[in-house]
C-alpha cells in the first residue's frame, strides 16, 4: 500500500469502547479514515456514524467482508463474538484490530491465528496498557537490565465505582476473561522470554455478595509462577470508589519499576481539610493517548509504513491460557499447571 493512502477502517460494534475507538481514529489519526460503522443493534451504528459524520451504516458485518474498499476492521463487539468476527474479517482479507479477549477458548484462539496466517493480514489485539508511556518505559527498563533478574511482579485493575452493573447480565468468568486478561498480558509482556508455569486463583463476590449464589465474581487475586523463577500477583475489583486504578510493578535483584497512577495529574488542591487530588474515572480518559498510539501503530503497519510488532494473536492466546488456568483454579480451589491448559 502507498504511504499516501489513508487506511479505510470499518468499526464493528458501536458500544462504549467502540465509540471511543472510532472517535480516536476519526479525530486523531492523519492516515486512517473511518468509512463504516457496523452494529446489529437498531440505532447504535447510526448514532455514532451521525456524530462522526460517517456515511456508511451497516447492520450485517457480511457487508463489510464483501466491500473491497474496506482495508481493515476494528472489532469492539461483546467478547463472545470476537472470534467469529476476527476469523471472517481475516478470511475476507481485512486487517484486524480485535478488542480483548480475542477468544474464549484455546481452540477459538487457534482459529483466528490460522485465519490470519492463511490470509497474510495483520492482527493486533487491544492490550492498550503496552502503549501507555509509563508501562512502555517499564518494559524498556526490564529490557535494558535495569531491574536485573525479575523476582516479583504485580499488576492490578480496580474499575471505578460505584459499580452499577447488573450481575445477571455479566457473563460468567468476566473478571478473568475481560478484566484480568489485561493484567495477564501485562505480566507476561513485562517478563519477556519467560513462560507462566503455574496459576493459583481465588475469587469472590465482595462488591455484590447478594449475587454470590448465582456465580457472580467481582474480586479476584491470582498468583502466577514463571519458569524463570519470577512470582507475580494480579488482582482485580469492580468497585474502586476513588477512581480507575491501574498499576504495575516489576522488582528484581537490581531495582524496581512501578507504573500507573490513579492520580489524574500532579495538581494538588490545598484547603481547610488538607490536600486533595483528582483521580481518573474512565479508561477512555486515562488511556486516550495509549489507545491513539495503538491505532497509530496498527494503521502504520497495515499501510506498510513500519513493521508490525505486537500484541499478536499468540500474545492473546498466551494471556488467555493464564485466564483459563485461573478459572480452572477457582473451580477446584487448587493450583493449575498452565501447560495442562495450553502449550505456550
Ligand atoms: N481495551 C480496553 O481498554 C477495553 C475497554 C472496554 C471494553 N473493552 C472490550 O471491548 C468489548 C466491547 O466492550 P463495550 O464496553 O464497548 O461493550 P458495549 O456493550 O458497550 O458495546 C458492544 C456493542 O457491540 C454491539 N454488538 C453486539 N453483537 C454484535 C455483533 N455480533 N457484531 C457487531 N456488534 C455487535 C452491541 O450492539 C453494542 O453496541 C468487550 O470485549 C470489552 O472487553 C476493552
Amino acid at each position: 500500500m502507498s504511504s499516501k493512502k489513508k487506511l479505510q477502517i470499518a468499526l464493528i460494534g458501536a458500544g462504549r469502547i467502540g465509540s471511543s475507538h472510532a472517535e480516536i481514529i476519526d479525530r486523531r489519526l492523519h492516515n486512517a479514515e473511518l468509512v463504516a460503522v457496523a452494529d446489529p443493534a437498531p440505532g447504535a451504528a447510526a448514532r455514532l456514524a451521525d456524530h462522526l459524520e460517517c456515511d456508511r451504516i451497516i447492520t450485517d458485518p457480511a457487508e463489510v467482508w464483501a466491500d473491497p474498499g474496506i482495508d481493515a476492521v476494528v472489532i469492539a463487539s461483546p467478547a463472545r463474538f470476537h472470534t467469529p468476527l476476527a476469523e471472517s474479517a481475516a478470511r475476507a482479507g481485512k486487517h484486524v484490530f480485535c478488542e480483548k479477549p480475542m477468544a474464549l477458548s484455546i481452540a477459538e484462539a487457534e482459529r483466528v491465528i490460522q485465519a490470519v496466517k492463511d490470509s497474510g493480514v495483520h492482527l493486533q489485539v487491544g492490550f492498550n496498557r503496552r502503549w501507555d508511556r509509563a508501562f512502555a518505559a517499564g518494559r524498556d527498563a526490564v529490557d535494558k537490565g535495569q531491574i536485573g533478574e525479575v523476582q516479583l511482579m504485580r499488576s492490578l485493575t480496580r474499575d471505578p465505582g460505584p459499580w452499577g452493573g447488573d450481575p445477571a447480565k455479566v457473563p460468567q468468568w468476566t473478571i478473568f476473561y475481560e478484566t484480568l486478561i489485561h493484567d495477564f498480558d501485562t505480566l507476561l509482556w513485562l517478563n519477556p522470554g519467560a513462560r507462566p508455569v503455574e496459576v493459583f486463583a481465588q475469587a469472590d463476590a465482595l462488591v455484590r455478595p447478594d449475587a454470590r449464589a448465582s456465580g457472580h465474581l467481582d474480586t479476584a487475586v491470582v498468583t502466577i509462577r514463571f519458569d524463570n523463577g519470577a512470582l507475580a500477583v494480579a488482582e482485580a475489583n469492580f468497585n474502586a470508589l476513588y477512581g480507575y486504578d491501574i498499576r504495575g510493578e516489576v522488582f528484581g535483584n537490581k531495582g524496581m519499576v512501578t507504573m500507573g497512577d490513579v492520580q489524574k495529574s500532579n495538581l494538588k488542591l490545598f484547603g481547610a481539610q488538607g490536600i486533595s487530588a483528582d483521580t481518573w474515572r474512565l479508561d477512555t480518559q486515562e488511556f486516550a493517548d495509549a489507545y491513539t498510539a495503538q491505532f497509530q501503530h496498527f494503521t502504520d503497519a497495515c499501510l506498510g509504513i513500519r513493521p508490525f510488532s505486537a500484541p499478536t494473536g499468540r500474545d492473546a492466546r498466551a494471556a488467555l491460557a493464564v485466564a483459563l488456568a485461573a478459572i480452572e483454579s477457582v473451580k477446584h480451589n487448587a493450583p493449575v499447571a498452565v501447560e495442562r491448559i495450553a502449550a505456550l
